[in-house]
C-alpha cells in the first residue's frame, strides 16, 4: 500500500472510530442529564453534583475530549480491534435504563437516611463470606456489590456516571500490554485480572489477546457470575472468586496482572496487600498495570471534584486513596520503571517486576 492510500485508510478509520467513540459518549451523557433532571424534579437536589467553577469545568471537559480522541486513535491505528466497540442489545439497554433511573432515585433516599450497610435477604447469602471493610453499600448501590440486581445494573451505571467515557478509561490499562505484545494474538501469555467486577475489561482483553489465557478474579459472587456469563463462549478463561489480597495462585505465574477501578475501593493496608500479592504472582519481567481515579497530586486544582465524589457516592476509602500516590505504592511493592498517565478523571499506572 503506498503512503497516500495508507494515510487515507488511517483517516477513514479515524473518522469511523471517532463517530463510534463520541456517539457512545453523547448517548450516555444524555442519560446522565436525564438522571440529573429527574433527581432535581423529585428531590430538588443535584445528583451527581455538577462542577461549579467554570475554569475547572472547562479543564475537565478538555480532558474528556483528549481521552476520547486518544481512544479513537488507538482504534484507527490498529492498537485495539474495532470489535471492542460492538454495542450490547438495544432492547436490554432501554429496559435497563428505566430500572436504572428508578434506582438513581432510590439512591437519593438511601443517602438521605445515611445508611451504608443495609443488605437485602438475597445479599445476606454473601455478606458473611466477605471481609468486613467490604460489607458496605458502595456508591449507595442497593446491596453494594452483593446482589445479582446490583451486578445487572453496574456497568450501565458506571457509563452514565462517566458520561460514556468509562470504557475508554478502562482501555488505558491495555496500553503497556499492547506496547509489549501488540500485534500478537497473545498465545502463550497468562494474564490475571483482579477485581474484574462484571467482566467489562475482561471481555475487551479477550478481544485484544484472543489466544492468551485469562484468569478473571473478583470478590463478589454475583459480579463474578455475571462476568462468567459475559465471557460465556470464550476458551482459555478461568474464573476465580477471591480477594486481591489473598490470591490463590503460584508465585511468578503470570506475564501481566491488571486491575481497573479497584484500588480506590480499598483501605490503605489492603491496597498495599493487593500490590504485594500482584508482585508475588508476576513473573520476573512481567507487567503490573492499573487504571483508577486521578489522585490529589495528579491535578491539585481538581480537589473540589475529588472531594465531592465520595459524598455523592458512598466511597469510604476514597479520601485516603487520593492522598496516597499509587506510583509510590507500586515502587514500595518492588515494581520498577513505574510510569503513570492521566486520561480524563482516571490514570494508568504501570510498572514491572525486575528480573531476579
Ligand atoms: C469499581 S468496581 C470495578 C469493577 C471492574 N474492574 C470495572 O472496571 O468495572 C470495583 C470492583 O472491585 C471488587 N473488589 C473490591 N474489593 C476487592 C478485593 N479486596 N478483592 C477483589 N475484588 C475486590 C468489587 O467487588 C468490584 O467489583
Amino acid at each position: 500500500m503506498n503512503s497516500l492510500s495508507k494515510t487515507l485508510k488511517f483517516q477513514a478509520l479515524g473518522f469511523g472510530a471517532k463517530a463510534l467513540v463520541y456517539g457512545k459518549a453523547a448517548h450516555y451523557f444524555a442519560q446522565l442529564r436525564t438522571l440529573q433532571g429527574l433527581t432535581h424534579l423529585f428531590f430538588s437536589k443535584e445528583f451527581p453534583t455538577r462542577v461549579r467553577d467554570p475554569e475547572l469545568q472547562k479543564t475537565i471537559h478538555r480532558a474528556l475530549l483528549d481521552l476520547l480522541n486518544h481512544d479513537a486513535n488507538q482504534f484507527a491505528s490498529g492498537v485495539y480491534p474495532f470489535s471492542m466497540l460492538r454495542p450490547g442489545s438495544p432492547v436490554k439497554h432501554w429496559m435497563r435504563l428505566g430500572r436504572l433511573l428508578g434506582d438513581g432515585l432510590r439512591i437519593q433516599r438511601q443517602k438521605k437516611k445515611g445508611k451504608t450497610a443495609e443488605f437485602s435477604e438475597e445479599a445476606q447469602d454473601f455478606v458473611h463470606d466477605v471481609p468486613r471493610y467490604y460489607r458496605r453499600n458502595f456508591h449507595f448501590q442497593k446491596d453494594g456489590y452483593l446482589s445479582p440486581e446490583s451486578a445487572d445494573l453496574y456497568e450501565h451505571q458506571v457509563e452514565i456516571l462517566f458520561g460514556g467515557a468509562a470504557d475508554a478509561m478502562r482501555r488505558m490499562v491495555f496500553e503497556p500490554l499492547a506496547e509489549r505484545w501488540g500485534g500478537s494474538d497473545g498465545r502463550g501469555l497468562r494474564i490475571l485480572e483482579v477485581g474484574a467486577g462484571t467482566g467489562r475489561t475482561s471481555v475487551m482483553l479477550r478481544e485484544l489477546f484472543p489466544k492468551a489465557h485469562l484468569t478473571v478474579t473478583e470478590l463478589s459472587d454475583p459480579y463474578l457470575k455475571r462476568a462468567r456469563r459475559q465471557l460465556d463462549e470464550s476458551e482459555r478463561v478461568d474464573f476465580v472468586q477471591c480477594a486481591g489480597e489473598a490470591l490463590p495462585f503460584h508465585s511468578k505465574h503470570f506475564d501481566a496482572v491488571v486491575s481497573v477501578f479497584l484500588f480506590h475501593e480499598l483501605p490503605t493496608e489492603v491496597r498495599e496487600a493487593v500490590l504485594a500479592e500482584s508482585f508475588r504472582v508476576l513473573k520476573p519481567g512481567g507487567v503490573m498495570a492499573t487504571v483508577d481515579s486521578v489522585q490529589q497530586h495528579d491535578a491539585p486544582s481538581w480537589s473540589p471534584v475529588l472531594m465531592q465524589f465520595p459524598v455523592d457516592f458512598h466511597e469510604p476509602f476514597f479520601r485516603s486513596y487520593i492522598h496516597e500516590p499509587l506510583e509510590g505504592l507500586f515502587a514500595s511493592a518492588g515494581l520498577t520503571s513505574v510510569v503513570s498517565r492521566m486520561g480524563f478523571v482516571s490514570k494508568l499506572v504501570f510498572g514491572e517486576r525486575p528480573q531476579d
